[in-house]
This record gives C-alpha cells, sequence and structure tokens, in this order.
C-alpha cells in the first residue's frame, strides 16, 4: 500500500512516516520545507533503514500533486501540510486561509481526478471552543476562536460536504490534543524557529539555558493549582493513531471524527515538576497574567478511537518530558 502523506518532514508527519514504513508501507512525502528541514528526510530513512520517495513542493501546486499520481499508485493521502501558529493566524488570517484551505482543496480535486478516495486528516482540539464540560466528546458544539482553528473548522465541515455528495470516499478526521514529545533516537522531534508559543518547547527551553524563565500563564484557572491543564500526548502514539486510522480507512468507507488524547489533564505546573524530576534539572518560572484565549482546562474522551481504531495512548508524561529533553541535548 502507498501512502502520500503532505507535510511529512515536519514534526507529527516526520514521526508518522517512520511508523508508516515501520508497518511496511511504501510512503511518498510532499513537503515544501516551510516549516522543515530536508534533512529529516535522512534522519526518517536512519530510524528506520527503510526508502522513501520525498518531492519538495507545495501541495497548492496542482501540477506537482498531478505528476505525484501520475507516477505512484496512492493507495491514501495523510494530510498534515498546513499553518499552525494561532498567534500568527490572528495577525495574518489571510496567509493561513490560503495556506490551509488552499491546499486542502488542491488535494482533494486530484485525488478525486485520480480516484484515490481515502483521507486522514489533521484537525486539532481547537474547533471545540471553550469546552462546556469535561472530558470532551466528538459529539460536542464546535467553534472556534482563531482563524487557525476557523480553517480546521471550515476543512471538517468540506470533508463532510463530500463525503455526502459521494459515498465513496472514506475519511477520518483526527483531532490531536497537546502533541509533545520526540522519537527515542534524538533524531527527529520539534524545533520551532524563534520563541516557541507552546509549553514543552518553552519549558525545554528554559531548562536547557537558552531562555531564562518560563512565564505561566494565569494561576487563577479552576483547576488543580489554578494553572491551565491539557491532555499532552506523546507524538509517537499520536503517529500510532495515524496508523490506525489509515487501516481502517482502507477497509471502511465513511467519515468519521476521533479524538487523539489521553484522558488525562495535566496542569502547567505539574507538567513543570514531572519534566524537572524526570530530567533531575530545574525549570524557572514565574507566575504572569493569563493569555488572552486561554481555557481552563481541557482532556478528550478518547473512547471512540479506542474502540472503532483500536487505537489508545500508551505513553506517560514522564516519557513525554524525557523524550522532548532527549531530543533538544542530542541536536544543539
Ligand atoms: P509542522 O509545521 O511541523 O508540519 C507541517 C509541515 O507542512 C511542515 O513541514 C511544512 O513545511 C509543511 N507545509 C506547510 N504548508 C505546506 C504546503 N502548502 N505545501 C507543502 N508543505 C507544506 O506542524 P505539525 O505540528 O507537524 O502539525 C501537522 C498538522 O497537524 C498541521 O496541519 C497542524 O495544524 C495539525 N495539528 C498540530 C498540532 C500541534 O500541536 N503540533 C495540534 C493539532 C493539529
Ligand atoms: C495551543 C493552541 C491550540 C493548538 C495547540 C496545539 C492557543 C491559544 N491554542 O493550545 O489551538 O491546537 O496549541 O498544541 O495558542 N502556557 C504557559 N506558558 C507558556 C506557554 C503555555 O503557561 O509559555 C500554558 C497555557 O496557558 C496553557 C498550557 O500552557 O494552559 C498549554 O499551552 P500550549 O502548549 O500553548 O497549548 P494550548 O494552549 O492548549
Amino acid at each position: 500500500m502507498k501512502i502520500l502523506v503532505t507535510g511529512g518532514l515536519g514534526y507529527i508527519g516526520s514521526h508518522t512516516v517512520v511508523e508508516l514504513l515501520n508497518n511496511d508501507y511504501e510512503v511518498v512525502v510532499i513537503d515544501n520545507l516551510y516549516n522543515s528541514k530536508e534533512e529529516v528526510k535522512d534522519k526518517i530513512k536512519a530510524i528506520t533503514n527503510k526508502d522513501f520517495q520525498f518531492v519538495k513542493g507545495d501541495v497548492c501546486d496542482k501540477n506537482v500533486l498531478e505528476k505525484i499520481f501520475i507516477e505512484n499508485k496512492i493507495d491514501a493521502v495523510i494530510h498534515f501540510a498546513g499553518y499552525k501558529a494561532v498567534g500568527e493566524s490572528v495577525q495574518k488570517p489571510l496567509m493561513y486561509y490560503r495556506n490551509n484551505l488552499d491546499s486542502t482543496l488542491t488535494l482533494l480535486e486530484v485525488m478525486n481526478q485520480y480516484n484515490c478516495k481515502r483521507l486522514v486528516f489533521s484537525s486539532s482540539a481547537t474547533v471545540y471552543g471553550k469546552p462546556a464540560s469535561l472530558p470532551i466528546k466528538e459529539t460536542f458544539p464546535l467553534s472556534t476562536t482563531n482563524p487557525y482553528g476557523t480553517t480546521k473548522l471550515m476543512i471538517e465541515d468540506i470533508l463532510r460536504d463530500i463525503y455526502k455528495s459521494d459515498n465513496d470516499w472514506s475519511i477520518a478526521i483526527l483531532r490531536y490534543f497537546n502533541p509533545v514529545g520526540a522519537h527515542k533516537s534524538g533524531l527527529i522531534g520539534e524545533s520551532p524557529n524563534g520563541i516557541p508559543n507552546n509549553l514543552m518547547p518553552y519549558i525545554v527551553k528554559v531548562a536547557d539555558g537558552e531562555l531564562e524563565c518560563l512565564s505561566v500563564f494565569g494561576d487563577d484557572y479552576d483547576t488543580v493549582d489554578g494553572t491551565g491543564v491539557r491532555d499532552y500526548i506523546h507524538v509517537v502514539d499520536l503517529s500510532l493513531g495515524h496508523i490506525k486510522a489509515i487501516e481502517y480507512i482502507l477497509k471502511n468507507k465513511g467519515i468519521d471524527e476521533y479524538n487523539l488524547g489521553t484522558g488525562n489533564g495535566f496542569s502547567v505546573l505539574q507538567l513543570v515538576k514531572a519534566f524537572e524530576k524526570v530530567n533531575g534539572i530545574k525549570v524557572n518560572y514565574k507566575i504572569t497574567d493569563r493569555r488572552a484565549g486561554d481555557i481552563d482546562a481541557c482532556y478528550a474522551d478518547s473512547s471512540k478511537a479506542k474502540e472503532i481504531l483500536g487505537w489508545e495512548a500508551q505513553k506517560g508524561i514522564d516519557e513525554m518530558c524525557k523524550d522532548a529533553y532527549n531530543f533538544v541535548i542530542k541536536n544543539k
């Protein structure tokens, strides 16, 4: 079986390509290297001892996609390519709508044209907006608070419309909670440019001495210690969720949404403490104002993914903290 992976050299994409190769899938990756480096290709090959085809190109470019479909019999697509920074999407909404929607529409048109109707799409827990209760189930009402989130919800709606119009499609919409950690080898992981927006990459840079102090955004939330609670999920567990989703859509038609989380919520301070303990290193922090748009707590009910896809997260918070730091130490 041959899988096209868009954005396959990025953070989640690279880990998923590793698991696809480990499971003997043939892989074609398209990535324009906007937020990744070509060297990731060789690192994936080093980890797996397997080869795959890499096309440096833009998913918005129909000609490049058509060439891939002409030259390969693609059985299914995993679509990671897109921009993902919430704050930036508020500043540059057009850039986000253009890239995230255009890439998806172009991809869907070409898939349709070449009769490849199996897709796994990277959505996000951000589509639940401010959930009324916890844990979050797939049936909860959907809403968004920023352009990035709106692109995800719009794409979900487009996919649901496509399926309504043509029941031959088989689509898994995966709603990720908070992916963290890295591959055990330390060869691939998350390396955001500049000052990170997300918690774990920030903690790692403070631990490493690159940044001075973590700002904990608010300690007056309605949570165990007042700091924000999230459902952190190891990126390798998340990648394995994609393998299960691919297996499922290769056999079943339809469209479905799945939460991929652990179901466990950790507060900012609990994560800091776990990181310090596991890595034997101090993380300086100070409490600051809340970040606009943040919610108290967010964690998944992932029982649907367990029941239908046969997937469940295995790795705990300690492994997430250990692997996240290992990646940074190994790539100084
Ligand atoms: P990433 O930025 O590391 O990976 C995305 C990859 O897509 C990058 O390698 C980038 O160069 C590529 N890309 C972007 N636009 C492209 C285009 N037009 N053509 C070709 N390549 C393009 O991000 P990630 O963390 O691996 O996220 C993957 C997907 O999962 C994204 O769609 C993201 O929105 C979604 N997601 C991520 C998170 C998270 O916390 N990381 C959470 C929920 C959902
Ligand atoms: C953010 C995005 C969300 C996206 C997710 C992907 C926002 C508002 N939301 O979610 O759309 O799907 O990333 O992983 O950006 N925190 C600090 N100090 C920091 C950074 C974060 O205290 O320097 C706190 C936050 O207030 C939050 C928790 O850590 O309580 C997690 O934050 P983050 O890693 O940014 O993830 P989310 O806000 O859940």
